[in-house]
Formats: structure tokens, sequence, C-alpha cells
């Protein structure tokens, strides 16, 4: 298994391109299931969950052809030949739970696998299920799957989330494009990936208001037709890069960052000393002090504080002036890379779902594990600032969600490379 070595070398200066967004891509690359003409996806990311959500789609009966080295994906679902999304796909990717929705609308059939637990907490789908049955659906777990059915087109219908779900969301908008009338979601995710997603249903004869808000209102249509749509920029990727100069000092332009998507974010960097300027290609991030200022964090939905930037921030925040306080509410048990902050020279000390951080003067490096996705970068990013050699292993969480990051941060200067075991 490839491991990633990486040598903290001072700072670092250049330009990294941000690439498009994984959990954009990986709920518009379903919507092809609700229609019978292909579906055109540039800007597409070149990771290990795409092309693992092409395999599911394929084994369903959808064609798929990559181009541009992936960055182009053609979708065309002539047929679904098959109604069950296994467990060997959906155990490697919680998303695959995504084409639950979309089969219900199209075939009134489905049976995908229950993802299970997951390293970072329970990660139910059982608002997915919920909002479906508001829409006509009924389901059945049996063997662990989840069979899924409707007589006839699913109905429109209105729902309340009980809590904010952005899988849940995705699923039922998907879902109630092609039912009979309207439907009224409400309490919905609000994430730029949320609207996205409406704005490439929309381009496909979807009827849609509200995405970005609260309550998203959809007046069923009878079909979809072909559109093509540029996967939007990965605000978790620009949020991660725009880190790297924030631990290893320097000054790093993100292009094709806006500050929209990552406002909250940009808020805590300001907070703690870090200058963000917007330019006409994107964002320059520059630390002007020695060591940030210490930062509260809590994660929350959508404008606020993202899950899937905790780890990273965590890792700046280990050489902060000062005790940090991160509190994690999306998901519990998302603390896993704290361990291995500690094994660099960290001291954080969680209880519950609260992490506090005290900085110290230098990190070390160390022989680490990634834990999850957005934990292994969060291991990287500390590597940046660590006197000595960090060696990350467990390399294939890193490579569901992040395009080729030794080359984007030894482009600017950083030492790291990908060593092949
Ligand atoms: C998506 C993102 C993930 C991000 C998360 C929160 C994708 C592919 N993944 O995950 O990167 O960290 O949003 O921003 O887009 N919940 C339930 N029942 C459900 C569904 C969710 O209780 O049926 C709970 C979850 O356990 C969690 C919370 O709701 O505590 C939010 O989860 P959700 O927004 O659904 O996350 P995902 O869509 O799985």
């Amino acid at each position: 298994m490839d491991k990633i070595v990486v040598k903290g070398n001072g700072p670092i200066y250049g330009k990294i391109p941000i690439a498009g967004a994984k959990n954009a891509c990986l709920t518009l690359m379903p919507v092809s299931i609700l229609c019978e003409d292909t579906l055109k996806l540039t800007n597409a990311p070149r990771l290990s969950d795409v092309r693992m959500m092409s395999g599911l789609l394929s084994s369903l009966g959808c064609e798929v052809i990559s181009e541009d080295e992936g960055k182009t994906i053609y979708l065309t679902t002539k047929n679904i030949t098959n109604h069950t999304a296994a467990y060997d796909i959906v155990r490697k990717m919680r998303a695959s739970i995504l084409v639950l929705g979309p089969m219900l609308a199209r075939e009134g059939n489905a049976i995908v696998s229950l993802p299970g637990g997951c390293a970072i907490g329970a990660r139910p789908v059982d608002l997915h299920l919920k909002a479906l049955e508001a829409l006509g659906a009924t389901f059945e777990l049996k063997d662990g799957y989840i069979f899924g059915k409707c007589s006839g087109r699913l109905k429109g219908a209105e729902f309340k989330f009980p809590m904010v779900s952005v899988g849940a969301t995705e699923n039922a908008l998907m879902a109630a494009t092609l039912a009979e009338g309207t439907s009224v979601l409400s309490n919905v995710a609000k994430e730029p990936e949320i609207i996205d997603l409406a704005e490439c249903l929309i381009k496909m004869g979807a009827q849609i208001s509200g995405q970005g808000s609260d309550t998203i209102t959809i007046i069923g249509v009878d079909s979809l037709n072909s559109a093509e749509h540029s996967v939007i920029a990965d605000r978790i990727e620009l949020g991660t890069y725009m880190l790297a100069p924030v631990i290893a000092g320097g000054e790093v332009e993100l292009l094709g960052g806006t500050r929209q998507i990552v406002s909250a974010f940009c808020q805590k960097l300001e907070d703690s000393g870090v200058e963000i300027e917007e330019t006409k290609n994107g964002l320059i991030v520059r630390r002007l002090v020695s060591r940030i200022k210490p930062l509260n964090i809590v994660t929350e939905p959508f404008p606020g504080f993202p899950t899937d930037l905790q780890a990273q921030i965590m890792a700046a925040l280990c050489t902060a002036s000062g005790i940090s306080v991160l509190e994690e509410r999306i998901f519990e048990n998302r603390f896993m890379h704290a361990p291995e902050l500690i094994r660099m020279g960290a001291k954080i000390d969680v209880h519950g779902g609260v992490a506090k951080v005290t900085g110290v003067d230098v990190l070390k490096g160390a022989p680490v594990m990634a834990t999850d996705l957005r934990a292994s970068v969060s291991l990287i990013l500390a590597g940046l600032a660590a006197q000595g050699e960090t060696v990350l292993s467990r390399v294939y969480h890193l490579d569901r969600g992040y395009e080729r990051v030794e080359e984007k941060l030894s482009s600017c200067g950083a030492l790291i490379e990908r060593v092949s075991g």
C-alpha cells in the first residue's frame, strides 16, 4: 500500500488549482438514473470515490464514458438492468445510498445495501427513508438490504426533515422531480452542493425553487432530458489547501476558490491572524503572524463551520499561541485524528464531542495512520510544519477525496512524496 512522506520545510509559496467538488459530483452522477438521455458532467474530480460511483451506476445499467483523464463524464441510463446496489460497493462508499431516490422515482423498485457503520459514527439512513416514504415509497429492511417499492409514480408531498441532512435532502430532491404533483421539502440542507444539484436538475427540465433556503418546492414533471453541467469547486479541498500556508507559513493562491463557499471558515482564519485576499482567479492566503491565535469552533450545517474541515483546522491549531476549543456537533466520534496528532507532539484532550487543543511550539514528524478521509489530510498538513519526517499510511482514505495531493503541495515547495509499497 502506498504511503505519503512529508518533511517540514518552512514556508510554502505558489498556486494550487481547486478541483470539482467530490460531494457535488457524487450526487450529480446518480441524477443520470432519472433520465434516458445523456448527462454530461464537466470539471469532475479525479478520485477513487468518483470511479466507485461510476462502477455502481454501471452495475445498474448506466453507460459511463470518461474523457479528459476523467474530468468529463458522460452518463446514459437508457434502461435500468439491475435494481440492486450491492453491499460490496455500498460498504466502501456511503454516498451509494444516493441511487435509492432516483431508482424509486424511475422504476418504483430499488434494493440498496444498508451502508452500515462508518469510522466517523453511526450515520443512519432513517431520514432518507422517511422523506421517500412521505413521497409514497414503502420500505422493508431484510438481510442487510433496504427493499424499496412504490406502486405507480411517487406522489408529491410536504415533508419536514426532523434534522438537517445533506444526503437525505439530495435523495428526496432527486426523487420528487419525477413525482406526480408538488413536493414541499422543509428544514432541508442549504449546502452549495444542494444548489448545484438543483441547478443541474433544472437544466434537465425539473421545476425546482427555493434551493439554498430552508424550503425547496418541486413541481413533478413526466421526464427529464439531456444536459451538460459543470461541477462546482470543492469547498473542502479549498479550505484544506487554504490551511497549508497557515500551517507551514508563506503565501498560496487557491485557483477557482471563492469566499462565498467557505465564508464561516474564512472568518475563523481571519480571527486567527491570517490574511485572505480575493483575486480574479481565486483566493490568496498568507499568514501574517508567526503563530496563529487560538480559536473556538463549533461545526454546524452550512453556512456554519463545516465538519469536513474540523480535522484540518485542528492540525493548524496544534501550534496556535494558546488554547482552542473544537466542538463537533454533526458526527459523533469524529476526533480520530487527535490520537495521531498527539503522536506528533500535539496536546489535545477529547471529552465527548469537545476537543481542547493547547498550542505547542513545534510538532515532530512521526509515522501516522489515516483513519478517514479528512483525518488523513489533516496529518499531511501537520507534517508540513513538523520537524522531521511524517509517514502517512492507509493513503487509500486520502485518494477517495483529494486528487494529486503530493503534486499540488510540492509545486508550492513542500517536501512531500508518495512512496509505493
Ligand atoms: C454529507 C457529506 C459529508 C459531510 C456531511 C455533513 C457527501 C457524499 N457527504 O454526508 O462529507 O460530512 O454531509 O456536512 O455529500 N443522519 C441521520 N439520519 C439520516 C441521515 C443523517 O441521523 O438518515 C445524521 C448523521 O448521522 C449526521 C447528520 O445527520 O449526524 C448529518 O449527516 P448528513 O448531512 O446526512 O451527512 P451525509 O449526507 O451522510
